[in-house]
């Protein structure tokens, strides 16, 4: 395997936490199928989350609402079959974390159960916070998600940067506390102020991953579609694309098109 890092050991929730102890910032990013999970895997990725952004960049959804918990499974378990390295976070996705401890408890087993990853990752705070409790109990590792938390839209109305007033930004920090005392592994905060990142990444002793929310945090996250510029129509000030596969893919598309109509594909070397 040619890895970014000489370090092949399997990561761990434990060896996240020493990352941050030793100041080493923690590499994350999405994954939805075997192919692509394969690759982010071998490339040295720490951690690859199986987010519920797959109904946006998987399915077409506008919003990550519609995503099923068997939806997740597929994807999940997709991802459990390539990955060696990497931690493997699953996203719970909306509904299926949301005030029931019990009904929350059979779902996360089920997740675990049929995909075989070693973490889940839930949107909220002290509302879902029995529910993680229950989780964590049964010793499956949570990480939390603050901020913009895209399962509550239709809450917010917007996607626009979260906890920029004092009042917001103090419920934030309360939450993070909340979650570290519970014994999340770690917390995803998104589209935040990075001062706000600065003070919660330095109050918790657990990994802070941000998205849109500065260099202070422990590590960050992208979606692999957006920072592959697979996606070309989805440009917010947070993100930084390292290639663009989409003129690559369209280029590569048109030439196979060109050539099968030209009928220079297949050749002589193509053929048995
Ligand atoms: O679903 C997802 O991809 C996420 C990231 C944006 C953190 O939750």
């Amino acid at each position: 395997m040619s890895t970014y890092t000489e370090d092949n050991r399997k990561v761990t929730t434990h060896r996240l936490i020493e990352m941050k102890q030793r100041g080493e910032k923690i590499s994350m990013l999405t994954a939805y199928d075997y192919s692509m999970a394969s690759i982010i895997d071998q490339a040295g990725m720490d951690v690859i989350l199986v987010g519920d952004s797959a109904s946006n960049v998987m399915v077409g959804n506008i919003t990550t609402l519609p995503m099923t918990l068997d939806q997740m499974i597929y994807h999940g378990r997709s991802v459990m079959n390539a990955v060696k390295r990497a931690l493997v976070v699953v996203d719970m996705p909306f509904g299926t974390v949301s005030g029931d401890p019990l009904r929350s408890l059979e779902a996360a087993i089920r997740v675990m159960k049929e995909t075989g990853a070693d973490a889940l990752k839930i949107e909220g705070g002290e509302e879902v916070l029995p529910d993680i409790k229950k989780i964590i109990d049964a010793g499956i590792p949570v990480m939390g998600h603050l901020g913009l938390m895209p399962q509550s839209i239709n809450k917010y109305g917007t996607y626009n940067v979260r906890a920029k007033d004092t009042s917001e930004a103090a419920k934030l920090i309360k939450d993070a506390l909340l979650l570290e005392e519970v014994g999340c592994c770690g917390i995803v905060l998104e589209k935040i102020p990075a001062e706000l990142t600065k003070q919660v990444t330095d109050q918790l002793s657990i990994p802070i991953i941000g998205i849109g929310a500065g260099a202070h945090a422990d590590g960050q996250v992208l979606v692999m579609h957006d920072m592959l510029g697979i996606n070309k129509d989805f440009s917010p000030k947070f993100l930084r694309r390292y290639a663009d596969l989409y003129t690559v893919m369209i280029e590569a598309v048109q030439n196979y098109i060109k050539d099968v109509k030209s009928t220079d594909f297949p050749n002589e070397k193509e053929s048995y």
